[in-house]
């Protein structure tokens, strides 16, 4: 995500900068903790003077320096996948929605694998909010949720088994993942050699992008399903430019991800709406995202005006023999964020028609 940051800031520089001026950056690195992210996002606004945040991966994260930005009246920009159930005038969120991401995938098992699942997540707010989310559309939709496992943030190996045991017993239909991390790696790794299989029974995820498969073996990954808006396979124009710039920079092998691609659109967008409205003053800046339209990799997007979140394209990958993605499904429609999933069931017009690749 810092890099794809640091792409957009390096191309739009490159092209003379917004007003006339080139953006530039504070950066620091809040190690996945909840309390150096609050502390250091107090130092950007109240020494760097900085009122304009882009980053944040766990949800954790994001509550943490929300308060920090609202007080010193700033602006964040949140890449990430997350569960809504948040709104902040003051912070914009392009990454899926769970009726962007979890709704699909919770469809796309129904009609494809069954509607038996177990659920494994990180022991933290996001996973607790998505399950939640997902047990309402499963149960709704007659499925059944055979049980509901945490493991720890900084999970190790072991943490896994009881995740394993109980998959062994019920034999679900497929996994249902949120688990985040180093954990990502060792859960399927303890799938693999527990030697369920990803054809019958696959882990589906939200959180398992080509980040955390390039940490496994090429075995112990394929044929499982993550949905996410954004796969570096995605063939638009715009993604094979942002897929191509990105392995320029940072190294032909280097994972794009989901996340990544919206910290990259993010920036643009922001320097589209500083453009609109002449000034960095966030509550400037602020009136002039809502209704902002880009092409970006994973097709147009556009910042909704009425709560800040970004109208977006959800597709559903399944990891090939490459560790890449092959997009079995993608939304036929542009899906608007429905943060407090007000509308949603598993018939919303946004998950629906499938429309199948070759
Ligand atoms: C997340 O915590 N939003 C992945």
């Amino acid at each position: 995500m810092a890099n794809a940051t640091h792409l957009a800031i390096e191309e739009i520089n490159a092209q003379g900068g917004v007003l006339g001026r080139p953006i530039s950056f504070v950066d620091y690195d809040p190690k996945a903790s909840p309390r150096i992210y609050r502390e250091l996002a107090f130092k950007l606004m109240a020494e760097d003077r900085v009122r304009i945040v882009f980053g944040g991966y766990m949800s954790s994260c994001r509550k943490a320096i929300l308060p920090e930005i609202e007080a010193f009246r700033g602006l964040l920009f949140y890449p990430t996948f997350y569960e809504g159930f948040e709104y902040s005038p003051r912070c914009f969120y392009t990454g899926a929605a769970s009726n962007q991401s979890a709704l699909q995938l919770a469809r796309y098992l129904m009609e494809h694998h069954g509607s038996r699942f177990i659920l494994v997540g990180s022991n933290y707010v996001f996973p607790y909010e998505t399950n939640r989310v997902i047990t309402d559309l499963v149960t709704q939709a007659r499925g059944k949720i055979l049980d509901e496992i945490y493991v720890p943030l900084d999970a190790k190996p072991d943490d896994f088994k009881r995740a394993i045991k109980q998959i062994s017993k019920h034999a679900p239909d497929a996994v249902i993942s949120t688990v985040v991390g180093s954990g990502v790696k060792m859960f399927y790794e303890a799938y693999a050699e527990a030697g369920f299989s990803a054809a019958a029974m696959p882990i589906a995820a939200i959180t398992t992008s080509e980040a955390e498969i390039r940490t496994m073996q090429p075995e112990v990954a394929k044929g499982h399903l993550s949905s996410a808006p954004f796969f570096e396979t995605v063939q638009t124009p715009a993604a094979k430019r942002f897929v191509a710039a990105y392995k320029a920079r940072f190294g032909i092998t280097e994972p794009v991800t989901a996340c990544a691609e919206a910290a990259y659109f993010q920036v643009y967008v922001y320097a589209r709406a500083l453009d609109k409205a002449g000034t960095d003053n966030p509550d400037y800046l602020i009136r002039a995202l809502g209704g902002i339209e880009l092409d970006a990799p994973q097709g147009m997007v556009r910042i909704d005006p009425a709560n800040h979140h970004t109208e977006l394209w959800p597709r559903i990958g399944r990891v090939n023999a490459e560790r890449a993605f092959d997009i079995l499904w993608e939304a036929p429609i542009r899906v608007k964020p429905d943060p407090y999933f007000i509308a949603p069931t598993l018939d919303d017009w946004g998950s629906a028609p499938f429309v199948r690749r070759a």
